[in-house]
């Protein structure tokens, strides 16, 4: 594919720790990437960050819980780059505490960040994806979403709920060429992980059968495989990422 004719990736919560790998990785491996952002002051340090690093990634603002904000996002980066042939699906937030303790606001931010958000995303890119016969939509669940953890009801119901989507909507749009799956990373040196009590965190790394934390370019890199033409018959799927601290 030439440079002009590059196929364009969405990451959403781009300035993140996952995101950020994912973005780089992307750019690395031929594509234009373009991310999303939610809070101003950390969009413009990260944009001259990765300018300086010399990756050319421009960001959009645009609330993914909400539908109308994230229509108007995507209909911002379709007319000023192009239409979106990728959409990693990869913002998201935790609210934990045990459910004796959880506020029902606590419940309502992790489900519309880490859920619906993936419902407004996609409802805003697929149409045009059919009208192209090519897509991928890559949705960034957890392994708390396949076995549940302690303090994570909320969290653990939005990431099996984006694996549920996925596989209906892989079902839905696999005759157009469109390919959808999930990543489910195990517990990744970044921000929302280190943000663990560290006691906690000791014991979970002691479940994991490599003894670390995953790197955040492990991710990144599943991501970039999930998005290429290669992976044309891998749809509905589920990618465990994890050291083997679930296998089943
Ligand atoms: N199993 C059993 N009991 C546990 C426990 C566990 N894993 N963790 C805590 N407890 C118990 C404590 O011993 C304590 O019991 P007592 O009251 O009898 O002493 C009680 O639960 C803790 O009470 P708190 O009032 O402190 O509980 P809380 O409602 O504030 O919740 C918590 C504590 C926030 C859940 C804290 O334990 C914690 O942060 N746990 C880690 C959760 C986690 O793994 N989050 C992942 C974030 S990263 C991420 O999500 C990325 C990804 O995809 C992997």
């Amino acid at each position: 594919m030439d440079k002009l004719n590059k196929r364009i990736v969405l990451v959403t919560g781009a300035t993140g720790g996952l995101g950020t790998a994912m973005c780089k990785e992307l750019y690395k491996d031929g594509y234009r990437v373009v991310g999303n952002y939610h809070t101003k002051e950390k969009a413009e340090k990260w944009m001259s960050a990765m300018k300086a690093e010399g990756f050319d990634i421009q960001l959009f603002y645009g609330d993914v819980s909400d539908y109308n904000s994230t229509g108007e996002m995507i209909k911002k980066i379709e007319s000023e780059v192009g239409p979106i042939d990728t959409l990693v699906n990869n913002a998201g937030i935790t609210r934990d505490g045990r459910l004796l303790n959880m506020k029902p606001e606590d419940w309502h931010a992790v489900i519309n960040t880490n859920l619906t958000s993936v419902f407004n995303c996609t409802k805003h890119v697929l149409q045009g994806m059919v009208d192209r016969k090519f897509g991928r939509i890559i949705n960034i669940s957890s392994v708390n979403g396949q076995r549940g953890q302690f303090g994570q009801t909320n969290y653990s119901a939005a990431k099996a709920g984006m694996h549920g989507f996925t596989k209906s909507l892989a079902m839905e749009v696999a005759k157009y060429g469109i390919t959808v799956n999930t990543i489910s990373p195990g517990y990744i040196g970044t921000d929302m992980v280190m943000a663990v009590p560290q006691k906690v965190l000791d014991q979970i790394v002691a479940q994991v059968p490599m003894g670390r934390l995953g790197g955040t370019h492990e991710v990144a890199h599943l991501v970039s495989f999930l998005a290429s033409e290669a992976t044309s018959f891998v749809t509905g799927a589920n990618y465990s990422i994890n050291g083997g601290q679930h296998v089943y």
